[in-house]
């Protein structure tokens, strides 16, 4: 089914299960212990054998040597890989950084072999017993440091409308300043895990990862193997953020090691080789300029991303919003990409709009200081409905200012104290503050097959993957919608790559995209329904478990009677969407505390309106939209994921070292849903929210800190050292 034109009114009449708040249906396997994650899953191979990898003591340099006669003698070993046994394998699409092989380092903690064992206790006290000689190499690892010295094609300019600097010159109210975030690492709770199975030449990959079919193709890539010989299976994660969008060494090393001993291995990256072995989000040094009249209005607005990467690695992205989130004749967006020698950058939880908006949203703030304007009446102020580069391009929908309206209602924020540093609770400095929200909202195509069964019940398949976000529920709701089916009636089976390619789960576009891709299977067996039937599929209708036509009906499960009714299709995304911007938005407000006499911060209040379409079950939406409110608190006051410039890696590379909100941390959290259906932004009409949940938050509370206090700190996290 392709999706080429505009959906107005309903996907299915009389829409009942879709945009009802529904417990997970994978819930009580997750909370008896059923739930299969990859790291544990005994009963899928025999005989499994544990890996256990050695990692690199340098940043860059070449191993001249590695040792591994103590480690053949240790109890229980029974083979090993090594980075020397082979060239460097191929890198794919998506990663930057070699996974293995041969005798470069890259970065920190690269994986340079794996030691297998019968147990998980010996195959690391092997893996400890391994000797490595390097020859290290001098690089920078510093930002800051590697700036001073950019070429001149390492500056690439993403917007420019009119003239930015006569405008900025002219202007009568302006604001210039620097931002800066720090690196972030995603801390999902499951580190990344794998067992992998050879038959013959044919593999079996289990394991965590949020798009299976970049992971086949990944796999095929660096293992130069057929991709048809390649099966992923990752039925459940917990947590990826970005983290497992791509495959990472877990897979590669369990792939080789298996391959090896000629038994199953499995291998989870032991949690203080993560940060440095995988991908983070990258610090940004980021530089805003806004003019505007007296009234307001925005004349020119300039804003520069800096960030750095391995060499072949992308900037972060911290401008993409500034493209189209406000008013502006003349803008000026920059980016200077610079070659840093840390671990990878790559995404994390909304890549680029995360860190963006923490400086944008606090520099907004600082402009409605100046002018004397209240900080929503400034955004309401600057709102536009048209891209600002193209103004023939609209966007599909945009209720920012209904998020904003809302959102202060709520909370009260009319009834703040606007005078920083002047409102005390005790022995605390009370303040309150907003930041807006935004996100691009993208679908993919997406594939679905259904099986109708003789006892009447659905089994819907795709290698779409649930990362904790709730996929499995909202799949089951639109099956049992479309078909005309109580919930319980349907079965979902995800994250195998044997089922068709779905749009997996990334860059919040899972939600919309997936469930239009089981839509499209339901509309397909609506149709081979009705030509069984001999019926025109208008003259048929789907309810209670049962088929109506010519005046009759019957069981749905007589349609498959003896056997099953299998069909498959996909939702295609058609060129019109281009046509238009698609995006989420937000409203965040925050109360927080600032003791004043040690500085610390608690949030004691946190709201967010959002503007996310259709939203197709509003519980684990709102889950979603909390879990992103934590991380942006994470953000805002803790989290720093902090380089050691001498040596190239992160520092406090565990979860005793990366400090990250816990539930004392966090108050209760209001979450409000602007209703609406997007008609461009597929054929539920739903756009994503895991994502807009996060964009915007760190901001707020940076705010809020500053109306308590009265001191503007713009250098993430905001710890109370930054006060002295
Ligand atoms: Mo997201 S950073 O695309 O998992």
């Amino acid at each position: 089914m392709k999706f080429d034109q505009a959906v107005e009114g309903d996907f299915v009449k009389d829409v009942d299960l879709i945009g009802k708040s529904t417990p997970r249906i994978d819930g009580p396997l997750k909370t008896t212990g059923y739930a299969p994650y990859a790291y544990e899953r005994h009963e899928v191979a025999s005989g499994q054998l544990v890996g256990y990898p050695v990692f690199s003591g340098v940043a860059r340099g070449t191993i001249t040597g590695m040792d591994f006669s103590e480690a053949k003698k240790a109890p229980g070993y029974v083979g090993h890989v090594s980075t020397l046994d082979m060239d460097q394998l191929p890198t794919s699409n998506w990663n930057t950084a070699p996974l293995f092989g041969g005798a470069k380092v890259t970065h920190y903690h690269q994986a340079i072999a794996i030691v297998v064992a019968k147990t998980f206790e010996q195959a690391r006290a092997a893996a400890h017993l391994v000797k490595v000689n390097y020859s290290p190499e001098n690089v920078v690892y510093d930002l800051s440091e590697a700036l001073k010295n950019l070429p001149a094609d390492a500056t690439s300019e993403k917007q420019r409308v009119g003239d930015f600097d006569s405008a900025f010159a002219e202007a009568e109210v302006k604001l210039d300043e620097t931002y800066s975030t720090p690196a972030h690492s995603h801390a999902m709770m499951e580190a990344h895990a794998s067992i992998a199975k050879w038959d013959g030449e044919k593999l079996t990959l289990w394991t965590s990862n949020q798009m299976i079919q970049w992971n086949v193709v990944a796999l095929a890539t660096t293992l130069d193997m057929p991709v048809e010989n390649i099966r992923v299976d990752s039925p459940f994660l917990g947590g990826g953020f970005g983290a497992k969008l791509f495959l990472r060494a877990d897979g590669v090393l369990a792939a080789l090691a298996a391959k090896k001993v000629g038994k199953p291995v499995k291998i989870m990256l032991p949690r203080p080789y993560v940060a440095n072995n995988t991908t983070h989000r990258p610090a940004t040094i980021q530089d805003i300029k806004i003019g505007a009249r007296r009234d307001g209005t925005i004349t020119a607005i300039y804003h520069k991303g800096k960030s750095g990467n391995l060499p072949g690695g992308s900037p972060e992205g911290c401008t993409a919003q500034t493209e189209k989130f406000y008013a502006g004749e003349n803008r000026l967006v920059l980016h200077d990409l610079a070659e840093v020698f840390l671990p990878e950058g790559n995404a994390m939880r909304a890549p680029g709009e995360t860190s963006g908006l923490m400086a944008l949203e606090i520099a907004m703030d600082e402009m409605a200081e100046k002018l004397g304007m209240d900080p929503v009446e400034f955004r309401i102020k600057n709102d536009i409905q048209v891209d600002p580069a193209e103004p023939s391009k609209k966007f599909s929908q945009r209720n920012f200012v209904e998020c904003l309206r809302t959102g202060a209602d709520r909370f009260g924020w009319a009834d703040r104290n606007k005078t920083p540093g002047s409102l005390r609770d005790g022995q605390w400095l009370i303040g309150h503050g907003m930041a807006g929200g935004y996100r691009g909202a993208p679908i993919m195509d997406s594939g679905a097959r259904i099986r109708l069964q003789s006892n009447g019940r659905l089994v819907v398949e795709t290698d779409m993957t649930d990362i904790g976000t709730g996929s499995y529920t909202i799949i089951a709701q639109t099956a049992a919608e479309v078909m005309g089916l109580p919930l319980d009636m349907v079965d979902v089976d995800l994250g195998d790559s044997n089922h068709p390619v779905s749009a997996g789960s990334g860059g919040q576009w899972g939600a919309a995209s997936s469930t239009a891709g089981v839509y499209a299977a339901c509309l397909k067996l609506q149709k081979t329904i009705a030509e069984r039937l001999d019926e025109k599929v208008e003259d048929v209708r789907f309810e209670d478990g049962k088929v109506f036509f010519a005046n009759t009906h019957m069981p749905l499960g007589r349609l498959a009677a003896g056997s099953e009714l299998v069909v498959e299709d996909k939702m295609e995304v058609g060129e019109f969407r281009q046509n238009y911007i698609v995006s989420t938005f937000a409203g965040h407000f925050v109360e927080a505390a600032v003791h004043v006499a040690t500085g610390e911060i608690r949030v004691r209040r946190m709201l967010a309106a959002c503007d996310a379409g259709r939203i197709l079950n509003p519980l684990s939406a709102r889950s979603q939209v909390i879990g992103g409110m934590t991380m942006g608190v994470g953000a805002a006051i803790m989290e720093d994921l902090i380089p050691d410039t001498r040596f190239g890696f992160f520092a406090n590379h565990d979860l005793a070292g990366y400090e990250v909100p816990v539930h004392m941390d966090i108050p209760e959290q209001d979450v409000i849903f602007i209703e609406g259906k997007d008609p461009i932004s597929g054929p539920l009409q739903a756009k994503g929210v895991g994502e807009l949940g996060l964009c915007g938050v760190s901001a707020a509370v940076a705010n809020a800190v500053y109306n308590a206090t009265g001191v503007r700190i713009r250098d993430y996290p905001i710890t109370l050292d930054k006060y002295l």
